[in-house]
């Protein structure tokens, strides 16, 4: 789409700049035009809604106008092997905002998730990219169900509207979230500062102590979530052996797993 048919809003909040489209493929594919190009990052890219919003292990990410959907692009914000650490930083930043917004109960779900009585309320998205010769580049892909949730995935969701009870506008979402998203990124101090981020983590985890099946690239297996190690991989403790997880997709069978009534979109 030509840049005039689908010139972005560009404004400045914490220092970051902005761009807010009517309408992108994906935030996080146009954050990766953008690192290719040279930019130098601190990029919050927001667009309305996505023709082809992803999400983690290639699913689709349904992106109607109403929900949040952004990218933030980062340039050399730590070590390429600490990445992974990035997403306990915005997952606790989005959790933040949303509390801000007055919603109470919001949990996060490893790796990536924000979950409510087991019912999903966004997702987020780490995408990283090194280039010849030039800066590691990070694009931290945000999802939040904010005036709708689809009803007919294979998983409850739920979203803020019905957990504040009134409408939440993107721009409103946002200027929480970037002063979340920043303050903790300075506590993050490009990896230095993990673990107090762990910390903070762990503290607002869903099922922590409860069974869990985890399924993984080489099969599935249940055991109890024992907690993260010192660089948030995952901890299922299996009889007598404690297995460290590194990547799955996460289903609580305990008490967390408890789904609310849905609203239908
Ligand atoms: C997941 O839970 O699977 C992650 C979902 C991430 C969705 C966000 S929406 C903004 C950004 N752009 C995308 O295409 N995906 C992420």
């Amino acid at each position: 789409m030509a840049e005039g048919e689908n010139a972005p809003r560009r404004y400045a909040i914490q220092g970051w700049r902005v761009e807010r489209f009517a309408v992108l493929d994906s935030t996080s594919e146009e954050a990766k035009r953008r690192a290719l190009a040279g930019d130098p990052g601190r990029l919050w890219i927001v667009a309305d809604r996505q023709t082809a919003g992803r999400g983690r292990h290639g699913r689709d990410w349904r992106s109607p106008t109403g929900n949040f959907h952004g990218s933030a692009l980062l340039v050399s914000p730590c070590a390429v092997t600490d990445a992974p650490q990035l997403g306990f930083v915005a997952g606790l930043a989005a959790r933040a905002a949303i509390g801000d917004l007055g919603a109470v109960g919001v949990a996060l779900k490893w790796p990536n998730d924000l979950v409510v009585d087991g019912a999903k309320l966004a997702g987020i998205l780490l995408e990283g990219w090194t280039f010849a010769a030039a800066p590691f580049a990070l694009s931290i892909g945000i999802g939040v169900n904010l005036a709708f949730h689809p009803d007919d995935l294979a998983y409850p969701t739920t979203d803020v509207s019905v957990l504040v009870g009134r409408p939440v506008s993107v721009r409103e979402f946002l200027e929480r979230l970037a002063v979340r998203f920043e303050e903790r990124l300075a506590m993050f101090a490009r990896g230095a500062g993990f673990a107090a981020i762990r910390e903070q983590w762990l503290a607002a985890a869903a099922g922590l102590g409860q069974p869990m099946r985890a399924t993984t690239a080489v099969g599935a297996r249940e055991g109890v979530f024992e907690g993260l190690d010192p660089r948030g991989r995952l901890l299922l403790r299996r009889q007598d052996a404690i297995e460290t997880i590194e990547s799955a997709d996460i289903a609580l069978l305990g008490a967390a797993a408890v789904a609310p009534p849905r609203k239908k979109v």
